[in-house]
């Protein structure tokens, strides 16, 4: 049987995301170039850790609505989950967005929803447009074609796939439409219609925003720490006043996205987009510091002890548990 849904990469996104959809009794082909990973899912086992993510495909498979192949085949809607990272200059690298679009090219027909929800430098959805309707002109404004980010939490992405609210924007009207009816089938956060290029943006500024925060607290650390000020007592005394809220400092900035959803925007917009490029600047810096803190506390250690001192680095998980 033909298979409702097409899912292109069965990563942290795609895999929860594709057996979310088959639980709904909706037959999904996944797709992923790794064939370890396609040979796992097809056993009914998972290559990632996510808590209650096995037991879902498990399921998925078990019942014939989730197989997976190293190429797609023909369905009604394509779903672009492939990684997007940066390369050299802190560029995006949409390199495996276009493999993915290319991949289902042939596939595509007319009526057909093509959906990017890889985090994506602007203007990305509208590229993959055009890149398809120059190979296949006789589609031209006859796919619904559209850009839906995600802004799950690893470690509670089956939850929050269903529950998060969702940004969704076509690069028409109809695109939009049809896009918030296909995901409003799974998902029960509010559905927020607007344009492609504006989901684009809203899910790099999510992560800016974030980035934005962090260096400020990590900014003061770095001051207090000069003014002989313990930092701690000074944000949970500057966050008694009813409209502060500074997060805490860290070593840095960890996780898949927030290190790196900013350089989307910087590597588009560098002259205007100067907090957020020094934002990465700080929280990049903060973990030289706090090593070069460590080594030289080591140092001191071997000068009054003559000998080295062990070393142990708690919290090396990014996330608890
Ligand atoms: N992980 C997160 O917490 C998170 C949250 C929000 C958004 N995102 C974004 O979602 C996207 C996917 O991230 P992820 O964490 O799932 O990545 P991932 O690396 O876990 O998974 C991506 C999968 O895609 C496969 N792949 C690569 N190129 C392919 C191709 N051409 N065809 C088929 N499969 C291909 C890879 O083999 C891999 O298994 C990224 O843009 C990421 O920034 C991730």
């Amino acid at each position: 049987m033909q298979p409702e849904v097409v899912m292109i990469g069965l990563g942290y996104i795609g895999l929860p995301t594709a057996a979310l959809i088959a639980s709904n009794e909706v037959n999904v082909h996944g797709v992923d170039i790794n064939q370890h990973v396609v040979d796992t899912i097809n056993r009914g086992e998972i290559h990632i850790v996510e808590p209650s993510l096995d037991e879902a495909v498990a399921k998925a498979v078990d019942k014939g609505y989730l197989q997976a192949a190293t190429t797609p085949v023909e369905a009604n809607n394509y779903l672009i989950v492939v990684p997007t990272p940066f390369k050299d200059k802190n560029e995006p690298d949409i390199s495996f967005v276009e493999a993915a679009t290319r991949a289902v090219l042939p596939l595509l027909k007319e009526g057909d929803l093509y959906i990017i929800e890889s985090t994506s430098p602007v203007g990305t959805t509208e590229k993959m447009m055009e890149f398809i309707y120059e190979n296949r002109p006789e589609l031209k404004d006859k796919l619904f074609i559209a850009y839906c980010p995600e802004r799950v939490l690893p470690g509670n992405v089956m939850h929050e796939l269903v529950h998060n609210d969702r940004v969704i924007g076509g690069v028409n009207a109809a695109s939009t439409e049809k896009a918030i009816s296909f995901y409003s089938n799974y998902v029960k956060g509010a559905l927020h219609p607007t344009n492609a290029r504006t989901a684009e943006m809203c899910k790099l500024v999510e992560n800016s925003s974030r980035d934005v925060q962090i260096a400020f607290a990590n900014e003061l650390s770095l001051i207090c720490d000069k003014a002989g000020i313990n930092v701690w007592e000074l944000i949970e005394l500057a966050n008694k006043h009813p409209r502060v809220t500074i997060l805490q400092p860290g070593c840095g900035v960890g996780g898949h996205c927030i290190a790196v959803d900013p350089y989307f925007i910087t590597a588009d917009f560098p002259m205007e987009s100067q907090i957020i490029g020094k934002a990465r600047e700080i929280n990049n810096y903060k973990s030289f510091w706090c090593a070069e803190k460590v080594k030289t506390a080591k140092l001191q250690f071997q000068l009054k002890h003559g000998r080295k001192p062990s070393i142990a680095i708690m919290g090396l998980a990014f996330k608890p548990n």
